[in-house]
């Protein structure tokens, strides 16, 4: 079978998992935790960096940093991996669905007109005019490793506002700004590490911020909320969020070929890019001009009247020739449990699930394997 997004081992994991074992250290707050958290602040964009057992927890405590009360509103876009939704809820806050663009990222034009049209400022926070909550957050999604442009008209415009921004960065490991300015202004950004993303820790997450004291509290909630460890005393309601020193170990080894697996997903993504965009009826997300992207995943875009052929015809088809694809997420504002929650002029979201799929894009793809998955859109599956 060729996969979609496989792990890769590059020989180290043994060698720092040995150590860690060595040590009899492998649950939370061991050494490599701390390392590996530090390693990490080439690649993250706020000063302080938490590692927590996955990005889903990650984002969850995100929102908790941002002390929300019961019903406050978050706004997200629907399409996302699920986790993005699950972690407003969990906080007791309500999502507000906003659709996606072209490039599959937040629709800003939309958003801006929801916040002018549908919102009022009042004593230093965003009310929503129906609902007369507080709107809290926006939730950005950088989709397939693609960075959404933070430009400064939309920071002023959140900064004014006073809507804090969460940055699900879940795969865009390694992604940056040409322009390093664009970084700044963001509340927390959050990534994953589990085995299918750019490097893996086996499963893992981390929370990246830049005021202190965010980072404590963070690191307070995650682990437990003890204010005495010895005497078992707590003063909240705690997690135990923190990263195993096992996984840190595996995520230690994968770090430093970051460099050399986003090359050759750069490699990938061209070679689908300048194959396919030739092939009437199809063409590869392309990567936007303001950011290095890490190719994490590349996504097939579908006119079906001129290919001939439907989305799930496709992905069919791969299946019969052992090759794993997969839809793009089913959008969110669509799915039971949020059938409740409020949404704002949403029509591309549910055209772009018709026509998108992800294509196989391991750091190990051979590259006969990618010819072959070339030939048979060039051919349309005819033996
Ligand atoms: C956009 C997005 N957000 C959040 C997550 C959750 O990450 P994790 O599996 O580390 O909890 C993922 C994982 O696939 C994701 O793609």
């Amino acid at each position: 079978m060729i996969k979609l997004s496989e792990p890769y081992f590059f020989g180290s994991e043994l060698k720092h998992l040995k150590k860690c074992l060595e040590t009899k250290w492998i649950s939370s707050g061991g050494d490599e935790v701390k390392k590996f958290e530090k390693k990490m602040k080439k690649f993250t964009s706020g000063k302080y960096n938490l590692a927590t057992i996955n990005c889903t927890a990650a984002l969850q405590l995100a929102v908790r940093l941002l002390k929300p009360k019961n019903n406050d509103e978050i706004i997200v876009p629907t399409i996302t991996f699920v986790a993005t939704i699950n972690s407003v809820i969990y906080n007791n806050c309500n999502p507000i669905f906003m659709d996606c663009d072209d490039n599959l990222m937040l629709d800003k034009n939309k958003f801006y007109n929801y916040v002018k049209k549908n919102t009022f400022y009042k004593k230093g926070f965003t009310f929503n005019k129906k609902t007369k909550k507080r709107i809290l957050s926006l939730i950005i999604v950088n989709t397939f490793g693609n960075l959404f442009d933070f430009d400064d008209q939309f920071k002023t415009f959140c900064k004014k506002r006073n809507i804090k921004i969460i940055e699900d960065s879940a795969e865009s490991l390694g992604s940056f700004f040409y322009d390093k300015k664009k970084n700044k202004g963001i509340d927390f950004s959050c990534y994953s590490f589990n085995g299918n993303k750019l490097i893996t820790s086996g499963g893992g997450g981390l929370i990246s911020m830049n005021n202190i004291k965010d980072y404590n509290l963070a690191k307070h909630l995650s682990s437990q909320a003890k204010k005495d460890a010895t005497q078992f005393i707590h003063d909240d309601v705690g997690f135990n969020f923190r990263m195993s020193n096992l996984h840190a170990a595996i995520g230690m080894s994968q770090i430093s070929n970051l460099k050399k697996v986003k090359k050759k997903k750069q490699k990938i993504h061209n070679l689908y890019r300048d194959s396919i965009n030739n092939i009437k009826g199809l063409f590869i997300l392309p990567n936007p001009k303001y950011c290095s992207s890490n190719n994490w995943l590349n996504i097939l875009i579908i006119d079906k009247k001129k290919y001939g052929l439907s989305k799930n015809k496709i992905i069919e088809k791969f299946r019969e020739f052992n090759i794993e694809t997969r839809s793009l997420w089913s959008p969110n504002h669509l799915q039971k449990p949020f059938l409740k929650f409020e949404k704002y002029e949403l029509d591309k979201a549910k055209k772009m699930f018709e026509r998108c799929i992800c294509i196989p894009s391991s750091f190990g793809l051979k590259l006969s394997d990618q010819k072959k998955i070339i030939k048979l859109l060039q051919n349309k599956f005819r033996k």
